[in-house]
């Protein structure tokens, strides 16, 4: 995987993540186990989580990418419903009461989004 100056892990370019749009999966390891985390264009800016409800810790996408419900306002787990504010994580609605989806850090530089690992989200190993 590509890498910048720092530690940021290339995710791909700025263009494949569109407002309101699929979000784009990639590969972590979050405390330890193999999991994914991924990013969504929301207010003209990144953000990305790890992909885990905050309700049962499953992926919430039904469909790969699919992470908006229909009105582009909130995230949305396929399994019961919970719904997310998407520029903060914060449960909105439904059985995610009072949590929170786990945010990694993102940014966007030369044209491609890329992510910074932090002490329990962390990269594969090569
Ligand atoms: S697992 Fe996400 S709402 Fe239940």
């Amino acid at each position: 995987m590509a890498e910048a100056s720092d530690s940021a892990q290339l995710i791909c370019p700025s263009e494949q993540v569109l407002e309101g749009g699929k979000g784009v999966r990639f590969a972590v390891s979050a405390f330890g186990d193999k999991a994914t985390g991924f990013v969504v264009r929301y207010g003209g800016q990144v953000y990305a989580y790890l992909n885990r409800c905050a309700h049962v810790p499953i992926e919430l996408d039904w469909a790969e990418g699919e992470f908006f419900e229909s009105s582009g306002l909130y995230l949305m787990c396929a399994t019961h419903g919970a719904i997310y504010v998407p520029d903060s994580g914060f449960c909105a609605g439904g059985p995610c009461k009072g949590g929170r989806l786990r945010p990694i850090q993102v940014r966007e530089e030369h044209g491609n989004v890329y992510w910074t690992p932090d002490e329990f989200i962390k990269a594969l190993a090569q």
